[in-house]
């Protein structure tokens, strides 16, 4: 193959892979790789094209900008396009980005060039539009050409009116970012939810900001920086410096109270100012990636102009990766509340831009897999942010490495650990008796959907636990209460009533079991449809104890409105598990399991026959069936002579048109629950 035929078969490559990671970090914020890894890619993608300018294309990711604006937002074109930066990787880079410019301006080599310098801060950036001093509109970047309209969302963060005579019309533009400590709280609270984690502290800011609802924006805590600016009215200076000042004086955010922003003007004083701020990189509590050189000048920046996708007039000057080779000792399976298995790689302890490190994670199996991971090799470690560090890469196999495979078991508990289809994360499936899931468990079992046990709430729950009191369900009914009543805080009126609260709490109706044992897709609207399917505690157990894919009481379950196959697997996984198969055992023998019928006899709906149809406001289908269930009512799928109700929602259809022939009464959503409520 002629260089020229490589060169096109490696840009077009490059090209593919360069849009892919593109939409990952830009449209889903979850990037598969590291900026240094793009980077790099980028940097070599450049190249080529500088090499064989025959074969640069218009439309390469050299010359664009992020991805495309997002469908789920309204899109608006930018007043003045976003438009992004070049990097710089070294001194050299710099000085060859001073001298292009003192030569496109003509300038002699005695004549200074004042370098506005900032930080470039790692996080979504951001235009927003102020009309006589009133914030009007938000946008995110998008593509440069046309952003996402986050009006509502940004409202929770910027200022709504601003300060001291700004011009009628001004657009300015900044970054959104969240800071180390919000992004731990928020994935503490995420992993508590049984929700994915961020990976970093900018996904987790651009998950926040791309929420169609504006409350869960405002609910999480965004920071931003203003840095320049789009659309304006009125000039605000002749520099950089005066602009930034003067939107600080607006009220702004603005970089220039982090370490101090500084006016430059040699390559030294420049590159001096980048390494000060490398060196305190740490102690600022949020990320930054660099810093961002521009000419002071507006007159200058206005003649340096643009060149593809970048300013000639500013520069990124880029922060190296925190990056160090070291030896992959061993790997250990952690189990998080959740159940999920991690993998943790223990490392020959090493420096990381200044931080030992003796611990990376492995993220989960793919990755292990993916990267041909194997105990005993050299492999790279990155400390990016403030995000727990990772094995990035295999530097070198050693001889005696060995491939790792990943358990099928839980370390702590020995239950089967499965993975859901579609999903990376493998589970535990020992739930209630998995030490590693136990604590959050119990909580979820006297909770109130479930055993709802007055004066056994969360607090209570970890304390008996920590003390050892409590450690299985099983445990709560057999508690010692003389033992608790030598705990701290637990008077003798205390245990009385935690004693009579917990006797109450054996005669439990079958739903409120089923919620109980925390099993994976199945929430409260689950547990009652099964317990008005199953109706005795005995009928329930039996089917679930014979709940092989394919068989009967499998069979009957899927063909049970609202019942999906993922739920039905969870179900199965759970039961087939010996160690939870004991522990119903155990509580079995302990409670009065009730009955589903047992709820709902006097209700004024039990035993009647119902169809719902159309859409449904007030409630979910799901929902209203299990509503009407536990009301002793028959949800049918259809309308017959036998059905005493329609209960009709919007648009409507064929449906209501069968009740009017057959002469049955329909009703309207909000009738429907006069008569249940
Ligand atoms: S100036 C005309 N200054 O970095 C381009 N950008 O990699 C003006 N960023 O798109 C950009 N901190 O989202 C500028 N102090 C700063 C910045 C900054 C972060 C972001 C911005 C830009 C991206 C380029």
């Amino acid at each position: 193959m002629s260089d020229t035929q490589k060169a096109r078969e490696e840009i077009k490559h490059l090209m593919t892979e360069l849009r892919r990671h593109n939409a990952l970090y830009y449209q889903q914020d979850n990037p598969e790789i590291t900026d240094a890894e793009y980077d790099t890619m980028f940097r070599r993608l450049v190249e080529l094209e500088e090499q064989f300018p025959q074969l640069a294309k218009t439309d390469s990711p050299t010359k664009t900008v992020g991805a495309p604006a997002l469908e789920t937002f309204a899109k608006v074109k930018h007043s003045v396009p976003m438009l992004s930066l070049n990097n710089a990787f070294s001194e050299e880079d710099v000085r060859d980005w001073l001298d292009k410019i003192r030569r496109f301006l003509g300038l002699s080599e005695e004549e200074k060039i004042e370098i506005y310098t900032e930080q470039k801060i790692d996080g979504l950036s951001f235009s927003a539009r102020y009309e006589n001093g009133k914030f009007v509109q938000g946008l995110t970047r998008g593509d440069g050409e046309v952003g996402e309209n986050i009006t509502a969302n940004l409202a929770t963060i910027l200022p709504a009116i601003l300060k001291e005579n700004p011009p009628t019309l001004l657009e300015v533009r900044g970054e959104i970012y969240m800071t180390h400590e919000d992004f731990r709280a928020l994935n503490v609270q995420r992993e508590k939810d049984n929700q994915p984690l961020f990976s970093n502290p900018r996904n987790a800011a651009a998950g926040s900001l791309r929420q169609l609802d504006a409350q869960v924006t405002r609910s999480r805590k965004l920071g931003y920086f203003v840095y320049g600016w789009g659309e304006v009215s009125e000039s605000l200076g002749a520099t950089q410096s005066n602009y930034i000042q003067a939107f600080k004086n607006f009220g702004f955010e603005t970089i220039t109270d982090i370490i101090s922003q500084s006016v430059k003007s040699d390559v030294k004083e420049v590159v001096g100012f980048y390494n000060f701020v490398l060196e305190r990189r740490q102690r600022i509590n949020f990320d930054i990636d660099g810093i961002v050189y521009k000419v002071n000048r507006l007159d200058w920046q206005q003649r340096l102009g643009f060149v593809g996708r970048a300013p000639r007039w500013a520069i990124a000057h880029k922060f190296p990766a925190e990056q160090a080779v070291t030896t992959l000792e061993n790997i250990e399976i952690q189990v998080g509340r959740t159940g999920v298995l991690t993998p943790v790689a223990h490392l020959t302890p090493i420096n990381v831009g200044g931080v030992m490190v003796s611990r990376a994670t492995l993220h989960n199996e793919d990755e292990i897999q993916r990267k041909d991971i194997r105990v005993g090799d050299t492999v790279v470690v990155q400390r990016a942010g403030d995000v727990i560090p990772q094995v990035v890469e295999v530097r070198a196999h050693e001889q005696d490495s060995k491939a790792f495979e990943f358990p099928v078991t839980c370390p702590i508990c020995g239950s089967h650990a499965v993975r859901e289809e579609g999903e990376v994360a493998r589970r535990c499936t020992g739930g209630l008796i998995c030490k590693a899931q136990a604590v959050e468990r119990l909580k979820h079992f006297v909770s109130r959907g479930a055993f709802d046990i007055e004066g056994l709430g969360e607090k209570q729950i970890q304390a008996f636990w920590d003390a050892g009191l409590i450690k299985t369900p099983a445990d709560i009914f057999a508690l010692d209460y003389e033992r608790v009543g030598t705990r701290e805080g637990w008077g003798e009126k205390s245990v009385t009533n935690l004693k009579t609260a917990i006797e109450r709490a054996r005669h439990v109706q079958l739903h409120r079991f089923i919620f109980a044992l925390g099993i994976r897709h199945v929430g409260d609207i689950t547990a009652k449809m099964l317990a008005r399917h199953y109706e005795e505690f005995s009928r329930f157990i039996n089917a679930m104890n014979n709940l092989a894919p394919g068989s009967e009481a499998w069979n009957d379950l899927l063909s049970m409105d609202g019942m999906g196959e993922v739920a039905l697997e969870a179900i199965h996984q759970f039961f087939k598990e010996p160690h939870n198969a004991e522990l119903i055992q155990a509580l079995a023998a302990m409670l009065d399991v009730k009955d589903a019928e047992a709820v709902a006899k006097d209700s004024p709906v039990s035993g009647k026959t119902v169809v719902f149809t159309g859409t449904l406001v007030k409630m979910t289908r799901n929902e209203a069936k299990a509503r009407a269930e536990s009301l002793g009512a028959k949800v049918a799928g259809s309308v017959s002579a036998k059905t005493d109700y329609v209960i009709a929602g919007e648009e409507a259809g064929s449906k209501l048109k069968k009740a009017a022939e057959l002469g049955v009464k329909v009703v309207s959503e909000d009738e429907w629950l006069a008569i249940t409520s």
